[in-house]
């Protein structure tokens, strides 16, 4: 496999595990604040994670390559509020589409055609993680300040497996 390609998708590997310790993270201050929905949300998010690291992980193995796992960064353990949450995980979640957009782009122009169909998934999915972030904001940001509206939410969030 190309070699900065290998890289990147070697790095990737700690990208998600780090989304999944974000994410986490968010889970346990939400948890802390009794926001339980939101909480059981961004846990099922960092869950979320840790199968697109393993995904990735699983590949590389798969087409000979070995993977190295890298240290995880400290995240942030405080948060402002709920919306702050999910503001950080909107703007992650950008920062990700960026770098799985950048792998496919690379895998394109290496012709590393494996590689470039593996990574079609992520080019989807990443819309959806972009998607439902984003919607959780927008939804945040109609709620204001009610407290009513906020727990209501907070219910609904809660629905996510
Ligand atoms: Fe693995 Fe939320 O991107």
């Amino acid at each position: 496999m190309d070699k900065k390609l290998y890289e990147e998708m070697n790095k990737q590997v700690q990208e998600e595990f780090y989304a999944a310790y974000l994410y986490l993270s968010m889970s346990n201050w939400l948890e802390d604040q009794n926001f339980g929905g939101f909480a059981q949300w961004m846990k099922a998010q960092a869950h979320e994670e840790t199968e697109h690291a393993m995904k990735i992980r699983d590949f590389l193995i798969d087409v000979g390559q070995k993977v190295n796992l890298m240290p995880i960064a400290k995240v942030p353990t405080e948060f402002k509020s709920v919306l702050d949450c999910f503001e950080g995980a909107l703007a992650h979640e950008k920062h990700v589409t960026s770098r799985i957009n950048m792998l496919y782009g690379l895998a394109k122009d290496k012709k590393e055609y494996a590689a470039e169909v593996f990574l079609q998934w992520f080019v989807k999915e990443q819309v959806e993680e972009e998607k439902q972030t984003a919607d959780a904001v927008a939804a945040l940001k109609m709620v204001g300040e009610s407290m009513g509206a906020l727990l209501q939410l907070n219910k609904t969030y809660g629905k996510r497996d």
